[in-house]
């Protein structure tokens, strides 16, 4: 058995962080999302992983149906690629297989079929997170041996989803984002196919959106009577495609961390509940209230940091209040007036105020950037 793991794709719901950075590397309690899934492939005994790739590139995308071309920005494979490498500390073997565009989940499929040589694989969307891992579902393939297995999950909004309908395990129909669900079941980014997947990726046309859809593509190998079983998820999970979902994500791994304080923290701070501080991180003055996690070098002074926040290696802040936010490496947030909550925020950005009159706000954003004053 094999593993797709996909992390191409547009990032257009997570810009403006997607302008200059893959999504599926954004941390989650400062994990990249992806090493997740990445470790529950490693879990779940699968050794040998391809990854789905593209260039940091702002494209004409052909739409397949239309000819029409529209322009993109795609995901940085070379970030991905210094950040994962040969897969090796993951105990993985890990192959880049190239995607020219973000073409759909199933021309992902379509282009990895050299490298699945005829394997069965499960496919992983590498954005998405599920507390539990996959282990289960993939012992459970193996035993049955179907044609191709979906991780469904029971949701609120099934018409924001893929969403199927089952005859006991059996899937019967899959429709993508329908207006009248027939359940609300729907299709968690993780699948098990064996080589049949093959003739449905050829066989398809391109969706409306100018996608090959994977919805179709197992529809087709329904209609055509092959066996497409189901397991339903219990446990948690969630497609981080949104900065809401990527801080609930957050919120959800860091419920689960234990204390590890390695850096240095002063008697004039107040620490409470579970914190990760790293290594040459010093906290001065401040009340830390976990579940939260700072990296190495970081340094807070005359600041609270509450529930549910993740500062990355080398944070500063001072005089300042946050909470229920990730924030990347090397950001600095000085004498900010009010409580910064439910934010993500990326690389090397300032917020701070300032002393100039008139009292102004004065804001240098990058494209798709958003900011909410009160
Ligand atoms: P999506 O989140 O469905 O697509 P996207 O990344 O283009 O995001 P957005 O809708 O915000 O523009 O993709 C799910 C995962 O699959 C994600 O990790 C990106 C990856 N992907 C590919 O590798 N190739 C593709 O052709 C597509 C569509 C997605």
């Amino acid at each position: 058995m094999k593993a797709l793991v996909l992390a191409g794709g547009r990032g257009t719901r997570l810009r403006p962080i997607t302008h200059t950075s893959a999504k599926q590397l954004v941390p989650v309690a400062n994990k990249p999302v992806l090493f997740y899934g990445l470790e529950a492939i490693r879990d779940a005994g699968i050794r040998d992983v391809g990854i789905v790739v593209s260039d940091p590139r702002e494209m004409l995308q052909p739409d397949l149906r239309t000819g029409q071309r529209t322009t993109v920005m795609v995901n940085s494979q070379a970030e991905i690629r210094a950040a994962v490498e040969d897969g090796s500390r993951f105990g993985l073997r890990v192959t880049y297989i190239e995607q020219e565009a973000p073409l759909g989940l199933a021309h992902a499929v379509k282009i990895s079929e050299s490298y699945m040589a005829g394997e069965p694989f499960v496919m992983y969307l590498g954005d998405n997170l599920i507390k539990d891992g996959i282990t289960p579902f993939v012992r459970e393939f193996e035993q049955e041996r179907p044609n191709a297995q979906i991780l469904l999950a029971h949701v609120k909004t099934p018409s924001e989803f893929g969403v199927a309908e089952l005859e006991g395990d059996r899937v019967v129909r899959l429709e993508e984002k329908p207006k009248q669900p027939r359940s609300d079941l729907a299709l968690v980014g993780v699948y098990l196919f064996d080589r049949t997947i093959f003739e449905a990726v050829h066989a398809i046309a391109p969706s409306k959106r100018g996608e090959l859809e994977i919805t179709d593509a197992i529809q087709f190998l329904i209609t055509g009577g092959r066996r497409v079983r189901s397991h339903v998820i219990s446990g948690w999970w969630k497609d981080t495609g949104k900065v809401e979902d990527m801080l609930e994500g957050n919120r959800m791994m860091l419920g689960g961390i234990e204390t590890d304080v390695r850096g240095e923290v002063d008697t004039d701070s107040a620490v409470e509940g579970r914190v990760v501080i790293g290594p040459g991180t010093k906290v001065e003055r401040s009340r830390l209230r976990g579940p939260l996690i700072v990296g190495a070098n970081a340094r807070i002074v005359d600041s609270y940091v509450g529930p549910f926040t993740a500062l990355g290696d080398g944070v500063e802040l001072s005089h300042c209040e946050i909470e229920h936010s990730i924030v990347l490496e090397r950001s600095r947030i000085h004498d900010v007036p009010s409580r910064i909550e439910s934010s993500l925020i990326g690389k090397d950005v300032v917020v701070c105020a300032s002393d100039a009159r008139p009292r102004t706000h004065r804001l240098m954003l990058g494209d798709s950037s958003r900011v909410e004053l009160s």
